[in-house]
């Protein structure tokens, strides 16, 4: 609008937000990645600023935009993401939306791989990758609100609950990935908000309906953080 008086509810908050797969190198032409569009991220980080939050998203390698009115930094691996958002500490809120890989080749060749006559596929040893949201919700500098992702195909409530008391996290979006053309790439989200006070079931929308309502519920939360 040309005169803009409405309020924003989210001004002179910091809220980090990851969105997006991580790239986890085999060699220089290969690597490990998970299912993420980062479409689901990137609208949350959009409707925070649009409720004028000071977003600092650190998003994976994603085929969109960066969002409007957002500081975005681009990473590659789940380390590179880990060490970006330990970095922004401290925040007001983190919304951890991006879809880790949880294992990594434990080398990467610095050569690209060749397929060696009768000697069959190399055999990778994989390693875990540090957790990114556990770290941040045990840390001395935790951010007053703590949300994080539950991607499932089996057991989702008991599974995001279980993440909930793990990692830290005040809230678990919690998402059944199990149907097929679901979630992962797709426009529309059917979520489940798990916390201490309970499971809040959403009805399916977009992407963006989900980002949007979970703003809110961000907003109104950090009106009764202590800062
Ligand atoms: N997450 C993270 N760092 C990781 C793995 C996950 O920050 N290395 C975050 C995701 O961004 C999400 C939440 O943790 O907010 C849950 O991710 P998910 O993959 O569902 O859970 P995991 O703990 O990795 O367990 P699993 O994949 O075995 O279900
Ligand atoms: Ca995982």
């Amino acid at each position: 609008a040309l005169l803009d008086i409405s309020p924003k509810p989210l001004a002179g908050r910091k809220i980090i937000v990851t969105s997006g797969p991580t790239h986890e190198p085999i060699d220089p032409v290969r690597y490990i990645a998970n299912r993420s569009s980062g479409r689901q991220g990137h609208a949350i980080a959009a409707a925070l600023a649009r409720l004028g939050a000071d977003v600092r998203l650190v998003s994976g390698p994603v085929g969109i935009a960066d969002p409007a009115g957002v500081t975005t930094q681009h990473v590659e691996t789940a380390n590179e993401m880990k060490d970006a958002v330990e970095q922004l500490l401290p925040a007001d809120a983190a919304v951890f939306v991006a879809a880790v890989a949880d294992w990594r080749s434990e080398t990467s060749a610095g050569e690209k791989i060749k397929k060696v006559a009768g000697e069959g596929p190399p055999a990778l040893q994989m390693i875990e990758n540090p957790d990114i949201l556990a770290g941040v919700g045990h840390h001395r500098k935790r951010p007053g609100l703590v949300v994080g992702f539950a991607a499932e195909t089996q057991d989702l409530v008991r599974n995001a609950e279980a993440k909930l008391a793990k990692k830290g996290a005040d809230f678990i979006v919690a998402n059944d990935v199990s149907h097929e053309g679901g979630v992962m790439g797709g426009d529309r989200n059917k979520v489940r908000i798990v916390s201490k006070a309970g499971v809040d079931e959403w009805p399916e929308m977009s992407k963006d309906e989900v980002a949007t309502r979970l703003v809110a519920l961000i907003a109104e939360r950090l009106k009764t953080v202590v800062v």
